[in-house]
């Protein structure tokens, strides 16, 4: 998603927006450009397509100023074109922008009297700006204004001519941060992006806008009134982007899970068991529906099987863009889940907006806590991951786990629907989740040994049963997100059902299945795709590799581990088949084409 940042220096900023906009690259973006005021006057530079495009355009031809704003575009309203990137300007007044101005349109044609040049839903705020101006107002005063005629979510920040010590920032439904330092001012699209110039931030909160100065801020709320928000500091480990090593984030957040997973479970553990930071009574809730997008939805698709199987809770589970629109019921004595990585998921928080006032309760699972999400949740779980930057999601997919087990196992208790014995075991099997990924991480090399030929393939199936469903779907995302096969999850037993007609040679079959009750079925399923020529790749135990017999392509054997957890275990190779196909395909693995981090917009 789109990356915001604003400097008012001590230094000639040109260089520090470019090193902040690469702290937002992992966001995703197709083009990016900066503007800087130098002697009052407004200027700027862009370039399509990677960072270094305009690294390279402004050693050609500087931009000097010591006040500047910066951003990174992921096109929606016109393609990734030079013209189209932003800072827009129209006139004394350059605007960057995250989010989408949903009235571009009606605003466009009120403003029949200036020229349009791009294609952006944008243009209009810095056109409408600059209309403002030219009625005599101030910069302060036609911001303001400008503000109060959006319609929409954006993060937004204005520079102007004429104005070397002012930048206006405003938040509505997209965050922004204003960082502190000495004699000089910040603003970004989160801490991380002025990670390297401050920690002390100042978040926005919905309906802001911010006059920043490099004495400080003044920060009104929607209403205008003068607003204290609190500033903190933020922990240096939160805005720090390093591969530690590895050649991609990917991979060093792939082989973080055991710490992190730790650290999550030790969140939620107690002496006694399970404890969340807060109170819900699932004894007295007749349904759970959770709701989120892409590999957050797998995760509490998985999360379907646990609520269902060991709280015997009725669960629903959504896609957001699809829950919203349908309009489903929501009953009074339900729990609401909502399980996002970065919080800010547009769909996913217009789901939210949808049960607030209806649900018992909104449970937000999120790795960001100061996300509009969490905000506006009852009760915030933190999945404790640290800053995901791979734009494919591991280890966040691997602690939303962690904290769904721990919410169904706390469930279960309430309603009385495991005994003591069986939540020791499950929180036992939990406790040494970190061990087994670490041996199931120590598996790498068998699996490159057969990613070089999964990387011919044009079109690769995912199968799984039961709580390994979901995860056949992720494995199939990751894949096809990275490495640009097309990759399809299915239950195993709904192959006889169309998809077996896809089988032949050319199509891997990746079958992701530990010794369980229905593992005998499994094996059937695979003899089905083995008599059609098809190459299998099984994952499974000892045990069930030796039940399974010859005749696959190949075989990866992982630790045994409670079959009901094992989607957490079994989505390390997923992702590790994913990462080595991809890197044989050479394909931009932490920011894969068209893809974004966050995605603010529908
Ligand atoms: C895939 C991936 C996406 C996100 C989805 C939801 O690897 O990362 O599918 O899971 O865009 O994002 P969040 O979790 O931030 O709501």
């Amino acid at each position: 998603m789109c990356g915001i940042v604003g400097v008012l220096g001590r230094h000639e900023v040109a260089p520090i927006l470019v090193e902040a906009l690469k702290r937002l690259e992992y966001r995703g973006y197709d083009s990016a450009g900066i503007a800087t005021v130098q002697d009052g006057v407004l200027d700027r530079k862009r370039a399509v397509g990677k960072l270094v495009n305009l690294s390279d355009a402004l050693v050609h031809d500087p931009l000097a100023g010591k006040s500047g704003i910066g951003h990174t575009r992921w096109a929606t309203h016109g393609g990734p074109t030079v013209t189209n990137a932003h800072p827009h300007q129209a006139g004394r007044v350059a605007v960057v922008h995250n989010g989408i101005i949903e009235n571009y349109r009606e605003l466009r044609a009120r403003l029949d009297h200036r020229t349009f040049v791009t294609e952006t839903d944008t243009e209009t705020v810095a056109q409408l700006c600059e209309d403002y101006l030219d009625q005599g107002m101030t910069p302060r005063d036609a911001a303001t204004e400008t503000l109060k005629h959006l319609d929409g979510a954006y993060a937004l920040a204005f520079l102007f001519e004429g104005e070397d010590d002012l930048i206006v920032a405003a938040r509505k439904g997209s965050p922004l941060a204003i960082g502190h330092g000495e004699g000089e001012m910040f603003v970004g699209s989160d801490a991380i992006a002025l990670g390297p110039m401050t920690n002390l931030i100042t978040y926005l909160e919905e309906g802001d806008y911010a006059f920043v100065t490099r004495d400080g801020v003044e920060i009104r709320d929607a209403e205008g009134r003068l607003a204290n928000r609190e500033t903190r500091t933020i922990p240096a480990q939160s805005t720090q982007l390093d591969k530690g090593g590895h050649k991609h984030f990917m991979a060093k957040e792939i082989f973080e899970q055991p710490v992190v997973l730790s650290d999550c479970l030790g969140h939620y553990a107690t002496a006694d068991g399970v404890s969340i930071p807060g109170e819900v009574d699932f004894a007295q809730v007749d349904r759970v529906s959770l709701v989120a997008c892409g590999t957050a939805f797998y995760a509490a698709s998985v999360a379907k099987y646990w609520f269902e199987q060991l709280a015997r809770l009725p669960c629903d589970v959504d896609i957001a863009s699809e829950f919203r629109y349908r309009e489903p019921p929501v009953s009074d004595k339900s729990v609401a889940l909502f399980v996002s990585q970065s919080g800010e998921t547009a769909d996913t928080l217009a789901a939210l907006r949808y049960v607030q006032e209806k649900a018992a309760k909104i449970l937000a699972v999120v790795n960001v806590p100061e996300s509009s999400i969490a905000r506006e949740s009852d009760l915030i779980l933190p999945i404790q991951a640290g800053v995901e930057v791979g734009v494919a999601s591991t280890k966040a997919f691997m602690n939303q786990l962690g904290v769904l087990a721990n919410l169904a196992i706390l469930a279960a208790r309430q309603r009385g629907t495991i005994d003591a014995a069986r939540e020791a075991e499950l929180l036992t099997a939990l406790r040494a989740m970190p061990g087994l990924i670490n041996q199931a991480l120590a598996l790498e090399d068998q699996v490159v040994k057969h990613t070089a030929k999964l990387s011919e393939a044009h079109s690769v199936l995912f199968l799984g049963r039961g709580p390994m469903f979901p995860l056949a779907m992720e494995g199939a995302l990751k894949l096809k997100e990275i490495s640009y096969i097309h990759a399809e999850g299915y239950a195993s037993g709904e192959l006889k059902h169309g998809p077996i007609a896809l089988i032949d040679k050319s199509v891997p079959v990746i079958v992701l299945a530990p010794k369980d009750a229905l593992f005998d079925k499994t094996v059937s399923n695979m003899q089905e795709v083995m008599a059609r020529d098809g190459r299998v790749w099984l994952v499974t135990d000892a045990d069930g590799a030796a039940e399974a017999g010859d005749g696959t392509w190949a075989t990866l054997i992982l630790p045994k581990v409670d079959p009901i957890l094992a989607p957490m275990l079994y989505a390390v190779p997923a992702q590790l088949i994913a990462y080595h196909t991809a890197l044989h395909k050479g394909t931009d693995v932490d920011q894969p084409r068209n893809l974004a981090k966050s995605v603010t917009v529908e």
